[in-house]
């Protein structure tokens, strides 16, 4: 990963933010929670309610627009809609002139490419966050066109690290890893779920059952962050030999639960490929 010139990096960047729905709120709601108090940069927000914009801008010291035009005025365009909600925006934004503006995209599944023949006169990031950024445990991950500026690319990158572990990579990686690092805490909980119905149907109250299950994923993570061994030797050491932990990792072994998780990353990696052609075949014709 390429080491960040923080000396040499100007910070208070213009931005104009696009949907400010759940995780436009978790990512740039974390992004700029300082600038609230210290107003030190231009932020736009724009939704076609107005609501969501009013409630972001509010939080980050920003100003919430009306007209997309206004976003005019900015330096970097985040968009932050669902894909398939990119063909009306392009409608609505006629009134702005992307020239030379950073486009900073975190539509799942649509690719550097496509917002290269829509934006063709804009430098384009495509960025991957995850829920969890709300609480400053988040993973960013970032690919981005060869134009884009080192001033925006290392501002964006700085602030992210505050709350998220950023990660620069090869497009041909973004799907997958999309799925692992952004998808991945759904998974998780639906682990977590598992668990706690299990206590549940034992009779233990819904909050205990939380409470429990949260301390053991904390407990086991404990483990893997601290311990040198690898992840299969911490599942041999809890299994002893004919013992109630080893009878029940050979019953996710049968029922085949690794695949499955597999089989799960891979599903939603052809999905984003599936989203891809749906929002490339809904574009307006460039002719
Ligand atoms: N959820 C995740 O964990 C996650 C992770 C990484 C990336 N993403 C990506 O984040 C994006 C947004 O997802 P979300 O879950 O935050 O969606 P969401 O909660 O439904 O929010 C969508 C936002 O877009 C606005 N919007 C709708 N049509 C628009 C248009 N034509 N022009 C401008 N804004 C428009 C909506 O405005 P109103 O408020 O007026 O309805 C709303 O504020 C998706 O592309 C998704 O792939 C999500």
């Amino acid at each position: 990963m390429a080491m960040l010139d923080v000396k040499n990096t100007k910070l208070y960047i213009s931005y104009g933010i696009v949907g400010c729905g759940n995780m436009s709120q978790a990512f740039f709601g974390r992004l700029f929670k300082d600038n609230k108090n210290k107003q030190r940069r231009v932020i736009m927000t724009y939704t076609p309610s107005n609501t969501r914009a009013h409630e972001l801008a509010d939080s980050i010291g920003g100003t919430s627009v009306k007209n997309l035009k206004y976003l005019n005025h900015t330096e970097v365009i985040c968009l932050c809609f669902k894909p398939q909600q990119l063909k009306r925006f392009l409608t609505d934004a006629r009134e702005i002139d992307f020239s030379g503006k950073t486009i900073v995209s975190i539509l799942a599944g649509v690719d550097l490419k496509t917002l290269k023949e829509y934006f063709p006169n804009s430098p384009i990031i495509r960025l991957m966050p995850s829920m969890p950024v709300e609480n400053g445990q988040g993973i960013s991950l970032i690919s981005h066109t060869d134009d884009v500026s080192k001033k925006v690319l290392d501002e964006l990158e700085l602030l992210s690290s505050k709350h998220s572990m950023v990660i620069k990579l090869e497009e041909k990686l973004f799907d997958k890893l999309t799925l692992v690092t952004s998808s991945g805490p759904a998974f998780v909980y639906y682990l977590f779920a598992s668990f706690a119905k299990s206590l549940e149907e034992a009779g233990i109250r819904k909050d205990n059952s939380k409470e429990i299950i949260h301390k053991l994923f904390l407990g086991a993570l404990s483990m893997i962050k601290n311990d040198k061994r690898d992840v299969e030797d911490l599942i041999a050491d809890v299994c002893s030999f004919k013992g109630v932990t080893a009878a029940g990792i050979e019953e996710l072994g049968r029922q085949n639960v690794s695949e499955s998780i597999l089989g799960a990353i891979d599903k939603g990696v052809e999905r984003s490929r599936e989203l891809q052609s749906e929002v490339r075949s809904d574009l307006p014709n460039l002719q």
